[in-house]
């Protein structure tokens, strides 16, 4: 997945008894001083400290090095020299991390970033929310069915779905689980991303195969561009072998901060702390507060960060976070994925842009389509419409196109399968179709189909802002 001289690997990444170093490294345990927003209540405190004990000692699922990396790549897209394409499950589970839909992901975002690189004309940063995306914030603590009020369900990370007292309860050893689910899944990332699975050339085959439905013929020519110049890059004798291997980077909201905290190294090159959970790690809409515990922790890791920014975000709050999680304004460090609605972002976007612009602040700036656009169906399902997750994306290039910021990126619920959770579409998905497709355990997904839809759609909308 990464070149081996670049990560420096002679050097040994995390010393050798890896948690040692991070016990004791200083203001690590501040934010168990401060309000913890989203917090499990775990049944049993002995449970609690056995897992925590036990996953302080796993081995670390990613490399400083690579997050080091990443970092690098970010920045780039922070100077407008990269397109950034997270994405996947709202929430993953233990029961989906198998083999064919863990590459059906793969495969779709894969596909997505090949048509993202020809209409952005640059190179697209791939991330999965794979890996890790495990915890979920609730809105309300209870969830009441039938007249029966149980503890919600927060991710499998933290309690089941299943709608009975044991499910619910908030069980420690979960964490566990989704440790060893996160070192299964990423395994398979690693093989597929340098196996030759990711293969330019395969990936393009796939894209013709999409694109040989007539409900797509809208694209034809956009398709047709794509392929001429894969043909071009052929004849021309471009080194097909050196794109067999794609960097792929893992993502997760860092919700679950013991959990966070216990995966925490220190990273003998330079002494300083990583989340080892994964590449990269976002602070949600609802744990943003400058004075609580997921910014304080966050603050002090020296992964790249992103914070979620919702409509109610102010220029100060904006500025406060980069003053507190980007002191020294390192080029990559902070992302911020704007997620206001397609019915506000033209509103609210443009002051914050603006305004982070104006005290010489560059983070970078991707938008999130999906979490301000759900509604409800008819037949009560949780739902987003393709129209207004692509109204959104537009909105977002707009603002930035007008502030003079590099719109730089997407941040999508997908998944790789034929689920119907998301409406619309050219191979239109409606309600009807909710009862049989419809899988998703916390927020709607694009299937696949939607989900390259939505590259083409973005595709054309970029090249035809590069044209201008
Ligand atoms: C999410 O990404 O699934 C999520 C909960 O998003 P937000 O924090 O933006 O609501
Ligand atoms: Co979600």
């Amino acid at each position: 997945m990464f070149d081996t001289a670049e990560n420096n690997l002679a050097v040994e990444p995390f010393g050798t008894t890896h948690s040692q170093g991070a016990a004791d490294y200083p203001g690590l345990d501040e934010w168990r001083n401060l309000d913890v927003q989203q917090a499990p209540q775990w049944y049993d405190q002995q449970l609690l400290e056995d897992s925590l004990n036990e996953l302080s000692n796993v081995p670390p699922l990613v490399f400083a090095g690579e997050v080091d990396v990443l970092r690098e790549r970010l920045a780039d897209a922070a100077a407008g020299k990269a397109f950034v394409l997270q994405g996947g499950d709202c929430a993953e589970t233990f029961a989906g991390a198998t083999a064919n839909k863990i590459s059906a992901r793969i495969r779709t975002i894969l596909q997505m970033a090949a048509v993202l690189t020809y209409g952005a004309s640059m190179p697209v940063v791939k991330m999965g929310r794979m890996a890790g995306q495990f915890a979920k914030p609730r809105s309300s603590n209870m969830e009441v069915r039938d007249g029966v009020e149980l503890p919600s369900f927060r991710g499998e990370i933290v309690n089941g779905f299943d709608f009975t007292e044991e499910s619910r309860r908030h069980d420690p050893r979960r964490m566990v689980q989704a440790y060893h689910t996160s070192a299964s899944t990423l395994n398979l990332i690693r093989a597929f991303t340098t196996g030759g699975f990711a293969d330019l050339r395969t990936v393009h085959s796939w894209n013709k195969g999409f694109m040989s439905n007539p409900a797509y013929a809208r694209f034809d020519e956009l398709a047709a561009e794509i392929d001429r110049a894969v043909r071009f890059m052929e004849a021309a004798g471009a080194d097909f072998n050196a794109l067999r291997t794609v960097e792929f980077f893992s993502a997760h909201e860092a919700l679950l901060l013991e959990y966070e905290r216990a995966l925490t190294r220190i990273d003998s090159r330079t002494g300083l702390p990583y989340i080892t959970s994964s590449h990269f790690v976002w602070i949600g809409e609802r744990t943003r507060q400058i004075d609580g515990a997921h910014v304080d922790y966050l603050s002090r890791i020296r992964n790249p960060i992103g914070v979620k920014l919702g409509p109610t975000t102010t220029v100060d709050q904006a500025m406060e976070l980069i003053d507190k999680l980007d002191p020294n304004r390192e080029p990559g460090r902070l992302t911020f994925i704007v997620r206001m609605g397609a019915n506000t972002i033209r509103e609210q976007l443009p002051a914050i842009m603006d305004g982070v612009k104006a005290e010489g602040a560059t983070p970078l700036w991707i938008t999130d389509p999906m979490h301000g656009n759900t509604i409800t169906a008819a037949n009560g399902y949780k739902t987003r419409r393709l129209e207004d997750i692509m109204n959104e994306v537009r909105g977002f290039f707009e603002v930035a196109n007008a502030t003079g910021t590099h719109p730089g990126g997407l941040h999508i619920e997908l998944t790789g399968d034929d689920v119907a959770e998301c409406l619309g579409g050219s191979v239109a998905i409606d309600e009807s179709a909710f009862d049989e497709r419809y899988e998703t355990l916390v927020d709607p997904r694009l299937n696949h189909q939607q989900s390259l839809e939505l590259a083409f759609l973005v595709a054309e909308s970029l090249a035809k802002d590069s044209a201008k």
